[in-house]
């Protein structure tokens, strides 16, 4: 029996990616940190499931790592722990380096101090943003990097400290260069989750309006759940190598917010430009989606546009098995349900669809 540890579980892709390797009968191990309120649902399914265990530790901290991987000894390491939302990358820039970048170089050095380099395969989670401020058009495994956030610096420490080690110790260690990836387990405060939870309260009376940054942003969205069986792909591979994981279809935020109304039985004609740009429901004339200031951010990246010809070829992986409208549907749907039983509690329409209002969580 294989044994994974995952850094990250908690988070979107390594709830799926536990799921993803148990099915292929893994042992696998989670690492979670402590945290004062326990908020672990994106994994509770899967505690008290046999050969899934979790334990404490912390990207931050190089003995916990240690610790840990010299106790388990894996075979195969997912690091997918990160500091992942760009906004707030600006906001913590120090805190963002410290995990995303040094992070990094902690799980490569621990795997050495444990004398698992020869047998411990290391994935990785790389990014799309280090494309940035886009050099060329669509990106692939050769495009240039230009990143341009404390988030995506911090990532190409991380992408090219794993290719250092790989040079230098023979280290099986590759990045999988993701685009953005999406679902229903997606964290409220990314665009496309933002936007369907919205959709979801508006249509169901729980929500007023919905506040945007950027609408012409514009990125290459796939399906979280397809995404994770890349990441294992990657690492199966007879050599350690490194792939761009993408749809090859791109798509604007105003069009995932247009798609994602329209699931939810709103039809929204855009009008005005600019900061005055507004969305407006075609069969009440009300205004349900406004431009604020609070969701720019000082440096945005918005052109990412992938091609997955590598991974499609060396891989056999299938970039688009779950479409872009499919993708905007499996969210929606799940959020007409999840705010159905909200309850609509004045607290609820007031505290939450005002703080979002407000512009006060990204
Ligand atoms: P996510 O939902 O934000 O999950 C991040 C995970 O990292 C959570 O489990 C979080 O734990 C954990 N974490 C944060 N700081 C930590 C620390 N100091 N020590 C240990 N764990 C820590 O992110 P995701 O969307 O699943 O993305 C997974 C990885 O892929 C990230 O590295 C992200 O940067 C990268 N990536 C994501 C995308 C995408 O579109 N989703 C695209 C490219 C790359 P808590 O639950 O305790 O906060
Ligand atoms: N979050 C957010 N909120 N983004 C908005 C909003 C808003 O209200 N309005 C417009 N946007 C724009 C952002 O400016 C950005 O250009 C785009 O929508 C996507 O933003 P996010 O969904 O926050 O994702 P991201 O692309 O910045 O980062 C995600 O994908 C990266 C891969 O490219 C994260 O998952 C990163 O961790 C990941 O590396």
């Amino acid at each position: 029996m294989k044994r994974a540890l995952i850094t990250g579980v908690t988070g979107q892709d390594g709830s799926y990616l536990a799921e993803f390797l148990l099915e292929k009968d893994y042992e696998v191990y989670g690492m979670i940190r402590r945290s004062s309120v326990d908020f672990r649902e994106r994994i509770a399914h899967l505690e008290g499931v046999s050969h899934f265990h979790l334990k404490f530790g912390d990207l931050g901290d190089s003995i916990s790592l240690v610790k840990l991987i010299g106790e388990i000894k894996p075979d195969e390491i997912y690091n997918l722990a990160a500091q992942s939302h760009v906004q707030v990358s600006f906001d913590v820039p120090e805190y963002t380096a410290d995990v995303v970048a040094t992070g990094v170089l902690r799980i490569l050095e621990a795997v050495r101090v444990c004398g698992l380099e020869k047998t411990c395969r290391i994935y990785q989670a790389s990014t799309s943003e280090l494309y940035g401020k886009v050099e060329e058009v669509p990106q692939k495994e050769t495009t240039p990097f230009h990143p341009y956030s404390p988030y995506a610096v911090a990532k190409q420490y991380g992408y090219w400290i794993v290719k250092e080690y790989r040079e230098a110790y023979n280290m099986f260690c590759c990045s999988g260069i993701l685009f953005n990836h999406e679902s229903e387990r997606r964290g409220e405060t990314f665009v496309t989750r933002k936007i369907t939870l919205a959709a979801a309260r508006i249509a169901q009376g729980k929500q007023d309006k919905l506040y945007l940054g950027n609408l012409s942003s514009l990125r290459d969205w796939g399906y979280a759940k397809d995404y994770v069986e890349c990441m294992w792909l990657i690492l199966q591979n007879n050599k350690p190598q490194d792939f761009v994981i993408a749809t090859g279809v791109q798509h604007s935020v105003r069009e995932f917010a247009t798609l994602a109304f329209h699931y939810a039985g709103i039809e929204i004609e855009w009008q005005g430009k600019g900061m005055d740009e507004k969305g407006i429901d075609t069969s009440t004339g009300k205004v349900l989606i406004e431009v604020s200031p609070d969701f720019y951010r000082p440096t945005d990246v918005v052109n990412l546009w992938g091609d997955p010809s590598k991974a499609k070829t060396e891989l056999g992986w299938n970039p688009t098995k779950t479409s872009f409208e499919e993708l905007v549907k499996i969210m929606v749907d799940h959020d007409m349900e999840k705010v159905a039983v909200e309850k609509a509690e004045d607290h609820i329409k007031l505290n939450l669809a005002e703080y979002l209002e407000k512009g006060i969580v990204r």
